[in-house]
């Protein structure tokens, strides 16, 4: 049977009538501005293909702008909708107000608008992040308090993949569920319902970080991935390592594979504070809502992602996210370790 994106949601809401009709038109919005991306990002891979020939091949200007494209695309989608209420992009300084013109609604739209934008000028994947909350705030217009909730309270929340194909996977609190642009009609298409993460498997699972950042990292950390790479035990689990750049495909992948995938905090920045590198509101919590509905989990190292306060908009987080199994590990191989680490010795 062929469902398409809206056939699926229709179907959806008879099953839970409590959703409104107008959560239905967002995710239709949002589907609509992902295909005019996927086209974009589509149109840079031919520019790619052309550079090879000595006619143009596309620079981190050209990403910068398609990253530039993706939010406007975004924005124009959303905006005049009458279904939002405020927005945010990853690294706007401030929220985006509805402008005066346009209507405003109940929901609140945060998004990356393109995941792995460096990657535009190699040709690997890259993708789009977004998280849908209620209104807070009373009144109209939103504010930062509506962005600022934790993940927990998301009603919906997913990701783009622009690849091989287009894939659109979101969750609104029951399910994951992943859809393949067809590329001739130009429809979303049910492909992967009710995903989730695969039965842990020896020596099958996928192991994904940055090791480039080995000098940065901390004494935990560094034991944890020793520990890992260099496994000791007989029954000790052995992974397949794969890392790309873009969170979007590393977790797509381990959603499909299981397995973890792991950003910590470093001193990459300032050799004397710790940084993490990923967004909370547009990374961190969306993924981790996805992975909590696929069956796994998302951590900070050692707080659920979900249950996160934000505080301020372009709050970074370290991230632990993958198999529940995996997650679960590292957070107790990382609460054993820090005892013998830090523990003092006895006099
Ligand atoms: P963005 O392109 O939205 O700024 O995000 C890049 C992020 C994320 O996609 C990825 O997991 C991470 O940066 C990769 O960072 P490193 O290159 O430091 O590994
Ligand atoms: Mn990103
Ligand atoms: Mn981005």
């Amino acid at each position: 049977m062929l469902v398409t994106l809206s056939r699926h949601i229709i179907d959806q809401q008879r099953k839970f009538p409590q959703t409104s009709g107008k959560f239905i038109e967002l995710l239709l919005q949002i589907a609509m501005a992902a295909k005019m991306v996927a086209y974009e990002v589509r149109k840079a891979s031919i520019l790619d293909v052309l550079g090879a020939l000595g006619k143009a091949t596309p620079t981190l200007e050209d990403s910068q702008k398609l990253d530039t494209f993706a939010r406007q695309t975004f924005v124009k989608a959303l905006e005049p909708s009458g279904l939002l209420c405020v927005m945010w992009y990853e690294e706007a300084e401030n929220v985006i107000h509805i402008s005066p013109q346009f209507p405003t609604g109940p929901y609140v739209l945060n998004f990356d608008p393109l995941d792995g934008a460096s990657n535009i000028d190699v040709n690997v994947s890259v993708g789009s992040i977004f998280s849908i909350h209620r209104q807070l705030s009373k009144g109209e217009k939103g504010n930062d308090k509506d962005c600022l909730q934790p993940g927990r309270k998301q009603v919906c929340a997913g990701y783009i993949i622009y690849s091989t194909s287009t894939m659109l996977v979101y969750t609104a609190g029951s399910g994951v569920y992943g859809f393949t642009l067809h590329p001739g009609i130009g429809e979303f298409i049910l492909t992967h319902p009710e995903m989730k993460f695969p039965q842990v498997k020896k020596n099958r699972n996928i192991f994904s970080v940055n090791v480039g950042n080995y000098p940065y990292w901390e004494a935990l950390t560094k034991r944890y991935v020793d520990a890992v790479m260099h496994p000791t035990a007989k029954n000790q689990k052995i992974y397949k390592y794969r890392y790309t750049g873009s969170l979007v495909a590393d977790f797509h992948r381990n959603l499909l594979q299981g397995g973890l995938f792991l950003y910590p905090a470093d001193y990459k920045k300032d050799p004397k504070k710790l940084d993490a590198k990923l967004h909370l509101l547009v990374e961190a919590s969306p993924l981790a809502l996805i992975a909590e509905q696929a069956g796994g989990k998302a951590s900070t190292g050692s707080e659920n992602i979900l249950d996160v306060q934000p505080v301020s908009l372009n709050q970074r987080t370290p991230l632990v996210i993958g198999s529940k199994e995996d997650v679960e590990h590292y957070e107790n191989f990382i609460r054993e370790n820090a005892r013998t680490l830090f523990s003092f010795p006895k006099e």
